[in-house]
Order: C-alpha cells, then sequence, then structure tokens
C-alpha cells in the first residue's frame, strides 16, 4: 500500500479527579475513529491520549480522600474501571498514553517554561483577581457573568499574590488573524465565539503560576511556584513526542498534529496554545476541532447532579462496537446532541439490527442455500445486466469518495450516512430482485441469481471497509462471513468494485447485532444503574476508609459495651462538649465526654441505653478527664455533618459486651 506519511491525532488529556463517563468516552472513541481512518488510508498514525493529574482540585480531593494526590490519580488512572480499562474496553487504539505526572513531561514543562521566560515571554507580576477552583480558571471582574465563572457558572474566589504572566496580549494580533483567515480552528462557528467573546474584548496577559497549593510542577528557578495547570497540561501534545526530553524522539516525526477537544476547552487550545507555540517558535497545530457535548434531559452531564451515564455498563448490556457506533452516528460531531438510552437502543435496532444486520444475514443464508456456501465462477459478470445492478454498483464504487469527504472534514456522522445510504440501497436491491422466487427455476436463473448475490457480497464488503474504524470487531466477523480475504478489506480494495474472488466461501455465523427488546432493556439498564449506584462504584473519595484493613486481633481488643446515662450535662465554657455520667455494669460511674451539644440537649438523653468504648487512655478535655468515647453514626446531608448517637433496646443491661 502506497505509505502516506505521517498523521499525528489526540484527545484532551482528563482529569482523574473522577471515573470517567460516556462524554469523555464519546470524545476518545470519536478520535480512535479518525486515527483508525487515517491507518487504514495508510498513513503512519500516532493516537496519543491521557490524564491532567495536576492542580488544586485533585490535590483538594485526594487530601479528602486521606491519601496523596499521587496515590489518588493513580487509582482513577491504573485502577480497577479506571481510565486505562476504560479505554481497553472501548477498544481505543492510542499509540501512547501520557500521565502529567511523568516524569519526562514534568522536566520537559520546567525546561518549556524557562524558555518563554528567558526570551521574554514570561515575566514576574502580582496577581489579583477572581479564580475558579473547579475550572482552574482565572478570570478578571470584567470576565465575570453575574459575578460568577463564565465557564461553569460557579462561585469564584479573590486571588491576589506574586506570580509568573505569560504576555499572551502580544500575541492577541497573530492569533486573531490565525482563526479568522486560516481553517485552524473547526467548526467555523467557534472562531466568532473566540474572537468576539476573547479577543475583541482584549486579551490580557496570562497568570500562569501558583503558590496557594503544591500540587504542580515547581517552577525550577523559582520554587514555591507551580506551572499554572494549563500550561503543564497544553504541553503535554509536545513533550509526549519527545519536545525537550530524550525519553521519546518522534516530535520532528509526528508534529504539528490535531488536536480533537470538547467545545468549552475550545478557548485554551485555539488561543492560549497557539500563543504558546509562537512563543516558542514552534509549528501551530494542524487543526483544533471542537466537538459537541452529550447532554442529558438538555442539560449538562455531572457528577454533582448525579446523572452521569456509565459507559461499562452500557458496554456491557449492548457491546462495544454497538456504542461506539452508536456515538459517531447518532450526534452530529460539531453540535451539542441529548443523550438517551431509548435512542441508543433505537439506533442499534433500526441501524444495525435491521438495515446491516440483515443484509448479512440475508445474503450470506442464501449464498448458503443456493449455492452451498460459494457462489460459482462466473458470478462477477452478467449477461444483461438490470438498471438496479447498476445503481448499486454506481453507489457502492462512489462511496469511498464520499466517505473520505466526510471524515477529513471530521463528520463521522455524515460519512456513517452515505455508508448506510448503500445498506439501504442494497436492502432494496434484494426485494427488487426477489431471489427466493429466481431460485425456484436453478437451471434458467441459477446464472442471474449467482449475480444478484456477488453484487451484494460486494456491497457489503465495501460498506464493511469503511465501518472499520467504528466497529473493528465486528467487521472482523463481518468479513469472515461474506468471504472477504484480507486483501479485499483494505482501503485500496474499498474503491474497487469486483475485488472480491467470485467463488470464496461465505458462512452465515452468529447475527452481528442482535435486536434489542426496548421495555425489557430499558429496564434492565435501570436496575443496573441502580446497582452501580448502590454499590457505589463512581465514588472513589469512599474507597480509603473501606481499604483500610485492620487485622482481627486487633479489632478484638476494643472494648464496646453498652452503658446508661444517669446524669448528662453542658461543660462550662464549651460550645460543643456534653459530660456523661455512666453506668457501665461495673457499679462504679464512668466519665465520658463527647462534642455532641450541636446535635443533641443533655436534659433529653438521660435514661437512654447507649454504646461507648471503654478501653481508650484517659483523656483531659476542658480540664476534665473523658474515659472512653460515645459510638454515634455520622453522614453528611447538603454539605452538613449530621451525627445520630448509637441508642439500642433499653432491655439491654449495662455492661453487656458488644462482639
Ligand atoms: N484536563 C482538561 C483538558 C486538558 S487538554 C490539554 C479537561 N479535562 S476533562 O476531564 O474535563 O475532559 C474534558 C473533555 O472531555 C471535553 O473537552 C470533552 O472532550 C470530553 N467531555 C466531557 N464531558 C463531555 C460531554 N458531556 N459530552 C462530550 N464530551 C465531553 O478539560
Amino acid at each position: 500500500m502506497e505509505h502516506k506519511g505521517s498523521f499525528y491525532i489526540t484527545t484532551p488529556i482528563y482529569y482523574p479527579s473522577d471515573k470517567l463517563h460516556i462524554g469523555h468516552t464519546y470524545c476518545t472513541v470519536a478520535t480512535d475513529a479518525f486515527a483508525r481512518y487515517k491507518r487504514l488510508c495508510g498513513y503512519d498514525v500516532m493516537f496519543l491520549t491521557g490524564t491532567d493529574e495536576h492542580g488544586q482540585k485533585i490535590e483538594t480531593k485526594a487530601r479528602e480522600a486521606g491519601i496523596t494526590p499521587k496515590e489518588f490519580v493513580d487509582r482513577i488512572v491504573e485502577g480497577e474501571r479506571g481510565v486505562k480499562d476504560l479505554w481497553k474496553l472501548m477498544n481505543i487504539s492510542n499509540d501512547r498514553f501520557i500521565r502529567t505526572t511523568d516524569d519526562y513531561h514534568v522536566s520537559a514543562v520546567q525546561r518549556i517554561f524557562k524558555k518563554m521566560y528567558d526570551n521574554g515571554d514570561i515575566y514576574k507580576g502580582k496577581y489579583v483577581g477572581k479564580y475558579c477552583t473547579p475550572c482552574e480558571s482565572f478570570w478578571t471582574e470584567t470576565q465575570l457573568v453575574d459575578g460568577k465563572c463564565p465557564d461553569c457558572g460557579r462561585e469564584v474566589v479573590d486571588a491576589e499574590e506574586e506570580a509568573y504572566f505569560f504576555r499572551l496580549s502580544k500575541y492577541a494580533d497573530r492569533v486573531q488573524d490565525l482563526l479568522e483567515n486560516t481553517d485552524f480552528l473547526e467548526p467555523r462557528s467557534r472562531v466568532n465565539e473566540m474572537v468576539n467573546n476573547f479577543i475583541k474584548p482584549g486579551l490580557e496577559d496570562l497568570c500562569v503560576s501558583r503558590t496557594s497549593f503544591s500540587w504542580g510542577i515547581p517552577v525550577d528557578f523559582d520554587p514555591g511556584h507551580v506551572v499554572y495547570v494549563w500550561v503543564d497540561a497544553l504541553t503535554n501534545y509536545i513533550t509526549a513526542l519527545g519536545y525537550e526530553n530524550d525519553r521519546y524522539d518522534e516530535y520532528g516525526e509526528y508534529w504539528p498534529g490535531v488536536n480533537i477537544v470538547g467545545k468549552e476547552i475550545v478557548r485554551f487550545h485555539s488561543i492560549i496554545w497557539p500563543a504558546m507555540l509562537m512563543s516558542l517558535g514552534e509549528p501551530l497545530p494542524k487543526k483544533v476541532f471542537g466537538h459537541g457535548w452529550l447532554l442529558l434531559d438538555g442539560g449538562k452531564m455531572s457528577k454533582s447532579k448525579g446523572n452521569v451515564v456509565d459507559p461499562y455498563i452500557l458496554a456491557e448490556m449492548f457491546g462495544v462496537d454497538a456504542l461506539r457506533f452508536f456515538l459517531l452516528r447518532t450526534f452530529p460531531f460539531g453540535s451539542d446532541g441529548n443523550f438517551s438510552n431509548e435512542l441508543l437502543i433505537q439506533t442499534i435496532n433500526t441501524d444495525l439490527a435491521n438495515d446491516l444486520g440483515n443484509l448479512v444475514s440475508r445474503t450470506t443464508a442464501m449464498v448458503e442455500k443456493y449455492f452451498s456456501g460459494a457462489l460459482p465462477e462466473g458470478c462477477k459478470s452478467c449477461a444483461v445486466p438490470t438498471e438496479a445492478d447498476g445503481e448499486l454498483l454506481s453507489m457502492a464504487s462512489a462511496l469511498r469518495g464520499k466517505y473520505e469527504a466526510e471524515m477529513d472534514a471530521y463528520a463521522p456522522h455524515k460519512a456513517l450516512e452515505e455508508v448506510f445510504k448503500v445498506i439501504q440501497r442494497a436492502n432494496k436491491y434484494i426485494d427488487e430482485n426477489a431471489p427466493w422466487a429466481l431460485a425456484k427455476d436453478m437451471d434458467a436463473n441459477g446464472p442471474r441469481l449467482a449475480h444478484v448475490l456477488y453484487n451484494l457480497l460486494e456491497a457489503t464488503r465495501i460498506c464493511g471497509i469503511l465501518l472499520t474504524p467504528f466497529m473493528p470487531e465486528s467487521m472482523d466477523k463481518l468479513f469472515t462471513q461474506i468471504g472477504a480475504c484480507e486483501a479485499c478489506r483494505t482501503w485500496d480494495s474499498a474503491a474497487v468494485w469486483d475485488s472480491r474472488s467470485e467463488t470464496s466461501p461465505v458462512t452465515k455465523g452468529d447475527s452481528l447485532f442482535p435486536r434489542i427488546d426496548l421495555d425489557k432493556a430499558l429496564e434492565e439498564l435501570d436496575a443496573a444503574q441502580e446497582a452501580a449506584r448502590k454499590a457505589g462504584l463512581p465514588d472513589i473519595e469512599l474507597e480509603p476508609q473501606l481499604t483500610e484493613k485492620v487485622d482481627f486481633d486487633t479489632f478484638c481488643k476494643s472494648d464496646f459495651r453498652v452503658v446508661k446515662v444517669k446524669a448528662c450535662e453542658a461543660v462550662k465554657k464549651s460550645e460543643k462538649l456534653l459530660k456523661f455520667t455512666l453506668d457501665d455494669g461495673t457499679g462504679t460511674d464512668r466519665q465520658i465526654l463527647s462534642g455532641i451539644h450541636k446535635w443533641y440537649e443533655p436534659e433529653d438523653l438521660i435514661g437512654k441505653t447507649l454504646v461507648a468504648i471503654v478501653n481508650l487512655p484517659p483523656r483531659k478535655m476542658m480540664g476534665q478527664e473523658s474515659n472512653g468515647m460515645i459510638i454515634s453514626a455520622v453522614h453528611t446531608e447538603k454539605g452538613e455533618e449530621v451525627l445520630h448517637l448509637l441508642m439500642v433496646d433499653d432491655s439491654i443491661p449495662a455492661g453487656a459486651k458488644l462482639c
């Protein structure tokens, strides 16, 4: 095959602050389809994805979970059902995976920062403004919308500190020219948004270092400052190829590449990123494509809303290829789309089970039935071709060109639409030719029947090749069923009608895409989602408390007893503490202090039967001794801690041991 040169394509590097959902999967599957398409065409492809692991949000989440930031991100990236597992499940063909905590990236970012400092594009100043912690974004007063973050609408906080700045303003004209006068950023609608909302109001210099937290790449010539997470993140596209590091040596071979990103981070990729590259004197990306969002009930999916869709559940229920296909067939890539389980199932049933599945199963079944699984020699030609023959042939032969144009325009939904026009035409061709009628008189109609079936196999083969980037595993099965050899599964052969050998064996295998019962599947999905919620799968924050193990002997050393409250009063000068006088069954009163006044009044507790651990060493609080701890259950409601004392049946005598 002709070697077409190299092609580099990337996804955004995702934040491993939570498990990834169907929205992240959408972007990665799309980028994977583009990468596979380019490989199919004969390009030497480098496909990069990865994780963006620094920043205040991750530092905070790790602290809440009681582990180090590195331990936290390791779990989400490398752990069970983590980022890497998800891409494996979804059959993602990335050639490389970058983590911004990788050593080579860290030192390369330090060098890049220093390079921009040395060339005068980074300088030290004072940052005064607003900061949105979830977005890791700085804003000026004028950029805020109703006093809130213009990206996510959340509260911002005041920020003032010594910081380094990048001279973004210096590059405003060049960036504007790039956006307005080239195809650098697509879809085109995003260009106006960037120019009108960000460049025309005046590009200010960008704060590119922080001192208020430490989970980031240190500025090596000024310890105490860490590199702004977006500068760290954007450079991944070049450090992963070996820029400013010697881990890899492929920068010259692959850069510049194509950056596929979601619409909410187009600003970073189409303004800050090219300006940084201009400052470094490096080539700009060939293209930044800002795809749309998958919405749920018209709104954003988010962990806090509790409406994220778990790709694991969908892939397990419907198959990886069906899910991949659905995502790219249904939603126009550059626009937002409304995700729903019904839509997913309907698409699988209509396109895959009915149209494609039926075409394959009817055709292969007829070759088996009427020709014992192999068409006769001579079936390529036909004495008197019909109009329908000509139509099918011309549509299938022209398909590759149309598909290529759409894929090159980053419109996979349109490329798939073209493929399905041919599949639908082929199904109509079956009905027009009524092979079952022809088969009634094989002596007279045998050659015509063989020709009809050959044409169907050819149309299916061409569609199969072009569907491979979307459904690689299923198309492998399809090729086996229709008897397409290696040489007639290639890009070149997708433009050549008649590539398939006349006599190669055909087998009606298992159905490629079984039909799904909508109501039953929806019910099963609800149950699976509910079970996952109960199992607390997406809540990585809870895991540390569950994984810390104590051995049984240690556990047995804890002496829990039933106690009765004889007296209870507030401790003077303390807002929180209550002093309990307890009957613990020993005959001697036990005194325990407990910080629960926020939830209970002392007089309400007299006479209650509670549980306490009684073998803790004595402790002094507000000058009074406490011998043990009363046990309670604690949970959080609307961000507030709620406490319930553990009360047991009054019939249990004081001193009863819990075991
Ligand atoms: N870490 C940054 C990106 C740095 S790239 C140098 C980041 N990470 S993220 O985890 O928030 O991932 C954002 C990307 O995930 C989006 O740009 C988009 O590609 C994808 N999506 C996340 N939610 C999505 C939807 N609901 N719908 C479609 N894509 C979505 O931003």
